[in-house]
């Protein structure tokens, strides 16, 4: 098929965007009965998963369960601590250049337990090199928020906080079945993290789900407007992993986004269009150094806990229950690292690269043709030579970025580099 016939084909359907690949039977023929290797690799990040929250969202996309109880969530942090120290061993002289714990929602743990995961963080970090913009972030929800749970992350040095809002609507959520925060309580606990010592607070936002409409952003940006976060995450609904098709047509999601985008940099927040970060700093991209190094420069990262994703130079893992919907019975695993690997060959790798900087709206020509081992710009010649004459993308010097016109189709336009057939 022609790259315009590709192009048209997937332009309306909602399965293209930056999720690759679109199922685990397209790497199977690269499947390896073993670990991923990071041997030789000196600079990488670090997540941690854990897959606890208080409420199911039914949009939600992760590997997570209801918070079980206490017992299971300390079986659960022993077995991320034994995961880790093994990979320490083997890796000794790595340089962190960052580290989420995300999820699910860390904080649905109970107080004990969240205390040992960061136990757990300040043991792993001890003794590695950080770099210079390391930035430790956490992922949370108000209503799992304490201020011991806050007191206890900055004694551990984590400063930048990212909760969870999706809209203020109450219809949305409701539907969603995701508890709605009143104005004063994020406030409160904005407040109560700064003067706690917290740096950065980003506020994650959603569009596309189901009731949204131009009032409802406009809701949405006074909060944002009244709250003012460092840092807002504005995520697309995708739903490739909890299939459903309830998602609305391509322009009105870029209506959306346009209407989100315009207002945020009247704000005052920067952002290069297509971006879905944005931040009130230029120096930081509106996202903790895991993210910025994974998305901007293809920075290696190792996951930790059930279903968390690993990338290497040479491929990429899932622990453990990527797939799984029982993962209550996979907490009492006695390792978490047994999953699916593949070793990919350098075409699939640029791919992968490309699909997760697709969130900047940009990636660098340079850094996909290192993983390509040649040049990108001849090996896609036809990609890039179409999406130029349409005006889908523009090149600059390194910079391979989305143009307001081809972000309409973004899923169809990156994907072009990612997936040929
Ligand atoms: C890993 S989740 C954890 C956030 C936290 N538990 C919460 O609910 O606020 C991070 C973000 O992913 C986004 N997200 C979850 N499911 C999604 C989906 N299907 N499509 C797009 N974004 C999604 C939400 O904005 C969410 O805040
Ligand atoms: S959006 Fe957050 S709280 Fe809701 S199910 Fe997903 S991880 Fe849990």
């Amino acid at each position: 098929m022609s790259v315009a016939e590709l192009f048209e084909q997937r332009k309306t359907e909602s399965q293209w965007n930056t999720s690759y690949p679109l199922s685990s039977q397209d790497w199977k023929q690269y499947t390896i009965y073993k670990q991923l290797s990071f041997e030789g690799i000196q600079e990488m990040s670090f997540y941690i998963h854990i897959p606890f929250c208080k409420q199911l969202c039914a949009f939600c996309e992760y590997t997570r369960m209801i918070c079980p109880d206490d017992l299971l969530q300390e079986k659960y942090i022993e077995t991320l601590r034994r995961d880790i120290e093994k990979f320490k061993i083997s890796y000794p002289n790595i340089t962190l250049r960052g580290f989420d714990i995300g999820g699910g929602t860390p904080t649905a743990l109970s107080e004990d337990c969240f205390d040992s995961l960061l136990n757990v963080y300040d043991w792993t970090i001890s003794n590695l090199a950080l770099a210079i913009d390391f930035e430790p972030s956490i992922e949370a929800t108000f209503s799992t928020l304490s201020q011991s749970k806050i007191k206890r992350m900055v004694c551990s040095g984590i400063k930048r906080l990212s909760l969870g809002v999706q809209s203020t609507n109450s219809e949305v959520l409701c539907s969603q079945h995701r508890e709605r925060i009143s104005h004063d309580d994020m406030a409160y606990w904005i407040k109560v993290a700064k003067s706690e010592g917290i740096e950065k607070i980003n506020l994650d936002l959603m569009y596309g789900l189901s009731g949204m409409t131009g009032q409802t952003i406009e809701n949405d940006l006074a909060l944002i407007k009244s709250l003012s976060p460092e840092q807002v995450t504005l995520y697309e609904l995708r739903t490739n992993m909890i299939g459903s098709k309830a998602i609305p047509p391509k322009h009105v999601l870029w209506l959306q986004y346009n209407h989100f985008y315009d207002a945020l940099i009247n704000m005052g927040y920067h952002a290069v269009y297509g971006q879905n970060t944005f931040s009130k700093s230029l120096s930081d991209e509106g996202a903790s150094s895991y993210l910025r190094s994974r998305m901007l420069y293809g920075t290696p990262y190792k996951g930790f806990g059930i279903s968390a994703q690993s990338m290497s130079l040479l491929g990429i893992s899932y622990n453990t229950g990527k797939s799984s919907s029982h993962i209550k019975d996979l907490i009492s695993s006695d390792s978490y690292e047994v999953g699916d690997t593949y070793l990919l060959p350098p075409k699939e790798m640029a791919g992968k690269y490309i699909a997760i900087a697709a969130y900047n709206g940009s990636f660098s020509v340079e850094k996909a043709g290192a993983f390509l081992k040649s040049n990108f710009l001849n090996e896609y010649s036809p990609a890039i030579n179409f999406c130029l004459e349409n005006d889908y993308i523009i090149l600059q010097d390194d910079k391979l970025s989305i143009t307001k016109k081809g972000f309409e189709y973004y899923g169809a336009v990156f994907s072009l580099f990612y997936n040929q057939h």
